[in-house]
This record gives C-alpha cells, structure tokens and sequence, in this order.
C-alpha cells in the first residue's frame, strides 16, 4: 500500500476540491424542491466512478431517489467488500444559524480541526466520509495495489428513511453478493482516540395529531369548559416517563437486550469525560435513566423524545384562543432486539389509551429500523482495527452508538453480511445541525485508513 499511501499525499489537495465540488450540490433528500439536485449528484457520482476505473457504473432509479453503483472484480476467488453510503443530505435549516452558507463549502479552522475542517451540509454526514471511499479506491485503482473486490453502492434516501433502498437490497441480492459491508457514516471518540463503532440504536418514528374542538375557540367564552388540546398533549407526552426517566409504556422494555455487568464495565473504559461534555453542551447537569451512565443512556439504553410540537397561536403578539388541535413528532431510538413495528403498536395502543374522553387522538407511523450490533472478533472487525492502529499507531476502542442507520440491519437479514462501522466524523462536528463540518484531518486519515482495511481484510481472509 506504499505506493496508494504517496498517491493520497499527492493528491489531498485535489481530493479536499473535489469534495468541495460535490458540497456544493444541494441533494436534500427529504425536499421534493431540491429533487433535480439529488439527481445531479447521483450523475456526478456516476461520472466520477467512471473516471476512477470502475466497471458497470449504473444509476438505478427507484421510486424515490437514484442508487448509484459500481465495481472492480479483479479476480472472482478474492474477497469483496461492499461498500455503502449515502448522498442525500438534511435540510440546512435553520440557516439564518450557519455562519456561512450551507451549499458554499469553506474551510475554516477550529480549536478541535487546528488543521482546518470543511464547513458545509453533508461535509461529515455522509458526502465527506462517503466520498473517502471512492479516493481510496482511486488511490488503489491508479497505483495497481487493490487487493480484493469492491462494490459501491451510494444511496441518495438515508435521512429520509432507505426504504427504497431495502426494496432494491431484496431485489438484488446476486449483484450485492459480497463478504463484507464496510460504511463511514458514524463517528470516533476524537482526533487522538480512534474508535470503531460497534452497535446503533434503531427507531421507531411517530406522529401524533391531538384533536378538541372542531375549530379554535375564544379562550374567555370556552376556557375551562373544553378540553385544550395543547394542554392534554403535553400532559399525555410528560406522563411517557417516570420520576426515574424510565419510559412508561407496557411493554415497551420487555425485549431489551441488558448488558452485562463485564459488557458494562468493558463500556465504562472509553474516556470520557462529564465535565467536558457539559461545558460542550453548556448545560449545568445531564439527565437520564437511573442507574445508567451517559455513556450507556446515549447507546445501549432505548430512549423516547419529542422531536417537534406545535398547534395553536405562535405569530406576534397574543391572541386568545383555544386551538382545535395540537401535534407532536416523537422518536424512540430502540436496542436490540426491540422491534420497531412492535414498538410502534405498543405506543399507538398506549397513547389511544391514556387520551381523555375529550380529545380524539391519532398516531401516524414514520420510517423505522433495527439497531444492529458488529462482534468484533471477526475477521472484518480485526481488520479494521489494525487498520486503524497503522494510520493512528493506536489500536481504535469498540463503541457502541446512539446514532442510528436502519439499513444495516437490514443487510445483515437480506444479505447476511455483517458491516463493519469505519467512522472518522466527530460528535462535535455538527451533523444535521447548522454549520456541519469535517475535518481534513479526518479527512485524510479516513481515505489513509481503508486501503489498509482491504489488505488486512484480504491477508486475515486468505489466511
Ligand atoms: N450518519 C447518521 C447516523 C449516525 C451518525 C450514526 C453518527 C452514528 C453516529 C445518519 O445519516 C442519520 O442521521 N440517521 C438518522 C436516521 C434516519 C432514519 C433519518 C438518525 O440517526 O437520526
Ligand atoms: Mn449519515
Ligand atoms: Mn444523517
């Protein structure tokens, strides 16, 4: 890999404008105005896996957003590695909050990225940490040292939930056959702590519509003699936990996976520091379940929060009204083995329940995903560990994350592979909030750090 790793040196810089380049398109999956933009970056994509050398480039259409895909075989007895992910990025919004816009990429540097950081949507999540993969590759391709099979496949429906991805993963499995899915889309502890991630919380998504009166209301005239459904909203959402911040729905806990108490303490080595991340937060105490650390309230613990909430008058001023309806995103991240299609059940059957004869309420189901968790005494997780421990001279330490990406549990039951978790985003960088970044540090290391990934992952699967 010595001559791959100079070629990477050589070319940063036209690596970091590339990455500039394709920043700059605004592929927001979730906004049917910016449809012809996620489009655009689709064909980019293709073209750019073109230049690089691959073969059978193609940009599938799927009833939402294009997948595109690519390969290299060089030698059918090798391994593959299948590498996922995504194009599509989150809304900019609120962008009056970016101190520079979100599709007019600069790079600016930080107390954390001393060495500068790209600040732009999808700079980390997922643009940025995708794009390693196709640099590694062309590194590799250029300099003759792939040492085993790829195939690409980069989706532009992430944020808005992969489910046509899933139908093209069901439909496809003899093209998608491989021995490994590798991913950077998650996140390291820091610059000098590599880590890998080994576990992602699922979720279940919600919406629910509270209903009173059949028009608003003057306050004076019926306050008091109706029931407010903003009132009732949140009274039903406060009561979802107890004093212990244990979530009160039946059943909702009886399939979780507890850790063990050596899982626990293995956990409880990664450093972390409260203090530290209060200050980041600038809260004066976190909050969670009794009983777990922060650490495990963030990953191996399921959680239920209100996302959004809103219903009667927020404009200037006052107005006195009793609004006739009032409505609430609510997410729950799930752990293994929770199912989110039972979860969804549970919740819609306990919140119809706990509603007062008043109000008529409704729960309408959003995307939804398994958590997925990676053993790592694999042969794809020891690679990617010394992997790491060559570019970082540090062996990563396995983490378990709060994040979640509802496919991966998917590719292990459709196609019965296990992923591998490569992140090089940091928790500070911003992702889906404004002024997103990643660092070019991170940068680098991520498209230093795969080549290594697929020589050990071939010498470990020889061997
Ligand atoms: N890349 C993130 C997930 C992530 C980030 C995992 C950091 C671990 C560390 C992904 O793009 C994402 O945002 N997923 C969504 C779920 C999706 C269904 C909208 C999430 O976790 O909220
Ligand atoms: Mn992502
Ligand atoms: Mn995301």
């Amino acid at each position: 890999m010595e001559n791959t790793q100079k070629y990477i040196q050589n070319q940063f810089q036209n690596f970091t404008d590339q990455l500039i380049e394709l920043l700059k398109i605004p592929s927001i999956s979730a906004d049917p105005n910016y449809k012809t933009d996620v489009a655009k970056t689709a064909d980019v994509l293709a073209d750019e896996f073109t230049r690089i050398g691959m073969d059978r480039v193609k940009i599938y259409p799927t009833a939402g957003h294009p997948i595109v895909y690519a390969e290299k075989i060089i030698d059918v007895q090798l391994p593959t590695v299948l590498v996922y992910g995504h194009y599509d990025v989150q809304p900019a919004d609120p962008i009056e909050l970016w101190t520079s816009p979100a599709f007019e990429p600069v790079i600016k540097t930080t107390p954390i990225h001393p060495d500068g950081a790209i600040f732009a949507r999808g700079a980390c999540d997922d643009k940025g940490q995708m794009f390693m993969h196709v640099k590694a590759i062309e590194a590799m391709l250029v300099e003759n040292e792939l040492p085993c099979n790829v195939k690409l496949m980069i989706e532009g429906e992430e944020e808005i939930g992969s489910e046509n991805l899933a139908v093209f993963v069901k439909e496809n499995k003899e093209l998608l056959k491989a021995d490994i899915i590798l991913v950077s889309d998650t996140g390291m502890l820091a610059n000098d702590v590599p880590s890998i991630t080994t576990g992602l919380r699922g979720l279940s998504y919600v919406e629910v519509e509270v209903t009173g009166p059949n028009r608003d209301l003057h306050s004076g005239l019926y306050g008091g003699c109706v029931a407010n459904p903003i009132n009732t909203l949140t009274k039903m959402i406060a009561s979802l936990h107890d004093e212990h911040h244990h979530i009160t729905i039946p059943g909702f806990y009886d399939k979780v996976v507890e850790l063990s108490d050596e899982e626990r303490a293995e956990m409880a080595k990664a450093p972390f520091s409260i203090e530290e991340y209060q200050d980041a937060l600038q809260i004066k105490e976190v909050q969670g379940e009794k009983g777990y650390s922060t650490m495990e309230r963030g990953s191996i613990r399921p959680t239920l929060d209100v996302n959004g909430i809103w219903g009667g008058y927020i404009g200037e001023g006052a107005k006195t009204v009793i609004p006739s309806k009032a409505f609430a995103k609510i997410s729950m991240r799930l752990v293994p083995d929770q199912n989110p299609h039972e979860i969804t059940e549970l919740f819609k059957n306990h919140f119809e329940s706990i509603a007062p004869g008043s109000v008529k309420v409704t729960v309408k189901p959003h995307h939804g995903g398994e958590a997925a968790v990676t053993p790592i005494d694999t042969i794809g997780y020891q690679a990617a560990s010394m992997a790491y421990e060559k570019t970082f001279g540090k062996k990563p330490i396995p983490v378990r994350s709060g994040g979640s990406i509802p496919i991966i549990a998917m590719f292990e039951k459709e196609l019965g592979l296990k992923t591998i978790l490569m992140g090089f985003g940091l928790d500070s960088d911003a992702i889906h909030s404004p002024n997103e970044h990643f660092g070019l540090f991170n940068y680098r290391k991520g498209i230093e750090t795969i080549p290594y990934f697929y020589q050990y992952f071939t010498q470990l699967t020889k061997a």
